[in-house]
C-alpha cells in the first residue's frame, strides 16, 4: 500500500484552525479513524441511512453499461475511486469489470487505513485483479497518479461529493476536471433532494449509531491530543434545511467549559449552546447537477438511479 498517511501534526492542526473558526469547525476526515470507520459501516447498514442501499441497488442494475462506457476503445486503464471505503459497492463493478477480462487497474484512495485492509480483505477472492490502495488525502495521492499516462476512470461515489458545500464542490470538480484528459471518465454519486424528513432522519438515526459516530471525534481528540472533552457535556444535532438541500451535523455543547488540551498544553472555551460544526452533507436536484457538470467544463455522458430516485450516479467526461 502507497501511504502519505495522516499524522498526528495533521490532527492538531486541523483542530486548531477549526476551532478558531466562527462557528467552531472540525474537517469530516477525522471522522475515519478506527473507530469511526466501524461506526459509519454500522451507518451504512441501518434502513434509515438510505444511501447505500440506493447506490448498491443503481451499480448492480447499471453495471453492464458501465462496464462498456469503461471499456471504451479497449486500451488499458486505471480505475482510481476517491474515498474508496471498504469497497462494498464498488466489488460489484470490479467483479463485472474482471469477468469480461477489461484491462485495468484499481486504485482506492482513503484516509483510513484500517479500511483499506478491509478492502483487500474483501477483492483478495477476484481472479486476476490489480490493486494499488493509496492512504491519502485526495489531493496528494491524485498528484502521484497524474503521472502515469494511462487513460482513467475516476469513481466518486457514496456521499463524498456531499461531503463538500456546493462552493468546495465546483472548486473541487473544476480543478479535478482540469486535470482529467480527453477520455477519462467521472462517475460521481449524489444523493438527491426527497421528503425532508427522510434526510433528516437518515443523519438522526433513532439507534443512536448517528450519534455515537459524531461523538467518537471527541473521543479521537481525547485520545490523540490528550483533551479532556466529557463526552456527556456534548449532544449531536443534525439539520436538514429543504431550501438550501443541505444538512448540517453539529456538536452541541450543553454548558459553559472550558476543555484542556494536553498536547498543546492550552484550554478551548465552549459557551453553552454553541456548536461545532461537524459534517456537510449537501443534497442535489437536476439542475444543481447540471451547473455543477458545466461549470466545470463537463459533460453528462449517461445517469443512473435507483427505483425509488432517492439517489443518482452521473456519468461525466470533458466537453471535448
Ligand atoms: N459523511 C457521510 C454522509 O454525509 C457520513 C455520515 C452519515 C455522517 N451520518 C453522519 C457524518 C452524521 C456526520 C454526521 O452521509
Amino acid at each position: 500500500m502507497i501511504i502519505t498517511d495522516i499524522q498526528y501534526a495533521d490532527v492538531a492542526q486541523a483542530v486548531e484552525e477549526g476551532f478558531s473558526k466562527i462557528p467552531k469547525r472540525l474537517p469530516s476526515w477525522l471522522f475515519y479513524d478506527e473507530t469511526g470507520d466501524r461506526i459509519f459501516q454500522e451507518i451504512m447498514r441501518i434502513p434509515e441511512y438510505y444511501l447505500t442501499a440506493c447506490e448498491y441497488e443503481i451499480i448492480q442494475m447499471h453495471k453492464a453499461k458501465l462496464r462498456r462506457h469503461a471499456q471504451a476503445d479497449g486500451t488499458p486503464f486505471n480505475l482510481v475511486e476517491l474515498g474508496a471505503g471498504d469497497g462494498f459497492k464498488t466489488e460489484i463493478l470490479l467483479k463485472e469489470f474482471t469477468e469480461h477480462k477489461l484491462p485495468f487497474v484499481y486504485s482506492p484512495i482513503d484516509v483510513s487505513a484500517s479500511v483499506l485492509y478491509q478492502l483487500e480483505d474483501r477483492l483478495n477472492n477476484i481472479p486476476g485483479l490489480v490493486v494499488r490502495p493509496m492512504n491519502s488525502k485526495y489531493n496528494e495521492a491524485l498528484k502521484l497518479l497524474s503521472e502515469s499516462e494511462l487513460r482513467k476512470v475516476f469513481l466518486f461515489l457514496g456521499a463524498n461529493i456531499g461531503n463538500f458545500d456546493i462552493e468546495e464542490a465546483r472548486a473541487f470538480i473544476k480543478s479535478f476536471s482540469s486535470s482529467m484528459q480527453e477520455d477519462d471518465l467521472l462517475l460521481i454519486g449524489f444523493d438527491l433532494k426527497k421528503d425532508p424528513r427522510l434526510i433528516q432522519a437518515a443523519y438522526d438515526d433513532p439507534h443512536g449509531i448517528t450519534l455515537d459516530f459524531n461523538m467518537n471525534l471527541l473521543v479521537r481528540l481525547n485520545r490523540e491530543l490528550g483533551a479532556q472533552f466529557q463526552l456527556d457535556q456534548f449532544r449531536h444535532y443534525p439539520y436538514y434545511n429543504p431550501e438550501t438541500g443541505m444538512t448540517k451535523s453539529y456538536l452541541v455543547s450543553q454548558r459553559d467549559q472550558d476543555v484542556y488540551f494536553e498536547a498543546c498544553d492550552k484550554h478551548v472555551h465552549f459557551d453553552r449552546w454553541e456548536v461545532v460544526h461537524t459534517e456537510v452533507s449537501q443534497k442535489y436536484d437536476q439542475t444543481m447537477i447540471r451547473k455543477l457538470a458545466a461549470q466545470a467544463g463537463l459533460e453528462i455522458v449517461d445517469h443512473y438511479y435507483d427505483c425509488k430516485h432517492y439517489f443518482s450516479d452521473v456519468l461525466m467526461k470533458k466537453i471535448s
